[in-house]
C-alpha cells in the first residue's frame, strides 16, 4: 500500500483553486469563440473518439498558463503531448474540452475541466484531486471546489452560490446521468447495463460530458450519475465538485466504475448499478459468465 500523498496548505489550496478557475475560464472563452478551423484534427481510441483543433489549442493555452504560474507542477492532459512529471507535489489534470462530440455538433453541453491533484494520476488509486474548476462556456456555468472548502457555482454574470445535491430519497424517482466509452465492445456492455438499470429509476440522461454530469449531481440537476471507462481528466475536477458539494461518490474514482449521487439515493444507486454490472457479461467474456 502506498502512503497517502501530502495535502497542500489551506493557502496553497486557495491559490490552486483560483488558478484552476482563471485558466479554465480563459480556455473556455477561446473555445467558445471558435476562432479558425473547428475541424477534426485526429482520432484516438476509435474513429468516433475525436480531437478537434480547438481541443489542442485549448490544452496548449492551459499548459502555457499553468507552467508560467507554477513551473514545478506536473501536467497530465487528454491530448497528445499532454504529460510532464511533477517536481512539486502537484500535477494538473486537464480536459481541454470534455464533451468534444457536443462541441463538434454545436450542442452547448461541453466544458473545460482543470484539476490540481496530489499523487500520480497515471497510477489508478494513487492520486486525489485537491482543487479544481469546470467551466461550461456555452452554458455560462462555472463550478469550483477545493478540499474542505465546499463547492460553488456561478451562472452567467450572476452571483456565485454554494451548491448542494438534490434531496431525492427514492431511487425510483431519481434522474440519473450516464455515459458510454468510445470503444464499441464497452458501448454494447454499457447499453446492456442500462437495460437493467433503466426500469428501476425515473429516467436516464446521456448529456455527453462526464465533468458536467458530476457537477450536475453536485448542484442537484441530476440525482445521480454512473459511468465506466473514464479517464482521470474526465472526472478529476467534477468528482471534487460533487464530493465537496456533499454528494456521495466512489471513494477513489477509477476507470472501472465512477458514480456520484445525492446522499438519499447513493446506496441504492450503487447497489443497482453493481448488480446490473454483475448480471451483464464482462467485455470479452462469453454470455453466461459474469465479472466478479
Ligand atoms: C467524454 C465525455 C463523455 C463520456 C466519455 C468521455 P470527451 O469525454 O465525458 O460524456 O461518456 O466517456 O470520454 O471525449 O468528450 O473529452
Ligand atoms: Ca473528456
Amino acid at each position: 500500500m502506498t502512503d497517502a500523498p501530502a495535502m497542500p496548505s489551506p493557502e496553497e489550496l486557495r491559490e490552486l483553486e483560483r488558478l484552476a478557475v482563471s485558466v479554465a475560464t480563459e480556455a473556455g472563452r477561446l473555445v467558445l469563440d471558435r476562432p479558425g478551423d473547428l475541424g477534426v484534427a485526429s482520432t484516438k481510441s476509435s474513429g468516433t473518439d475525436i480531437v478537434t483543433v480547438m481541443d489542442e489549442r485549448a490544452q496548449d493555452l492551459i499548459r502555457t498558463r499553468l507552467a508560467a504560474a507554477r513551473p514545478a507542477d506536473g501536467f497530465h492532459g487528454e491530448e497528445v503531448g499532454g504529460s510532464a512529471r511533477a517536481e512539486s507535489s502537484i500535477t494538473w489534470v486537464v480536459d481541454p474540452i470534455d464533451g468534444t462530440v457536443n462541441y463538434l455538433y454545436d450542442i452547448p453541453a461541453y466544458a473545460v475541466s482543470v484539476a490540481a491533484v496530489v499523487g500520480d494520476p497515471t497510477v489508478p488509486g494513487s492520486w486525489h484531486p485537491v482543487a479544481g474548476a469546470v467551466v461550461g462556456p456555452a452554458l455560462g456555468e462555472t463550478y469550483r471546489a477545493r478540499v474542505g472548502g465546499g463547492a460553488f457555482r456561478r451562472r452567467g454574470q450572476g452571483p456565485e452560490s454554494a451548491i448542494a445535491p438534490s434531496g431525492c430519497t427514492s431511487l425510483a424517482l431519481s434522474l440519473v446521468g450516464t455515459g458510454f466509452s468510445y470503444d464499441a465492445a464497452l458501448r454494447r456492455w454499457g447499453a446492456q447495463v442500462l437495460v437493467e438499470t433503466l426500469p428501476l429509476i425515473r429516467d436516464i440522461r446521456r448529456i455527453g460530458s462526464a465533468a458536467l454530469d458530476l457537477c450536475h449531481v453536485a448542484d442537484g440537476s441530476l440525482d445521480g450519475y454512473y459511468e465506466r471507462g473514464l479517464n482521470p481528466w474526465d472526472l478529476a475536477a467534477g468528482w471534487l465538485v460533487a464530493t465537496e458539494a456533499g454528494a456521495r461518490a466512489i471513494e477513489v474514482p477509477t476507470s472501472e466504475l465512477t458514480w456520484a449521487a445525492a446522499p438519499g439515493i447513493a446506496e441504492g444507486l450503487e447497489r443497482v448499478v453493481r448488480a446490473a454490472i454483475g448480471r451483464v457479461p464482462a467485455v470479452g467474456q462469453p454470455s453466461g459468465s459474469t465479472e466478479g
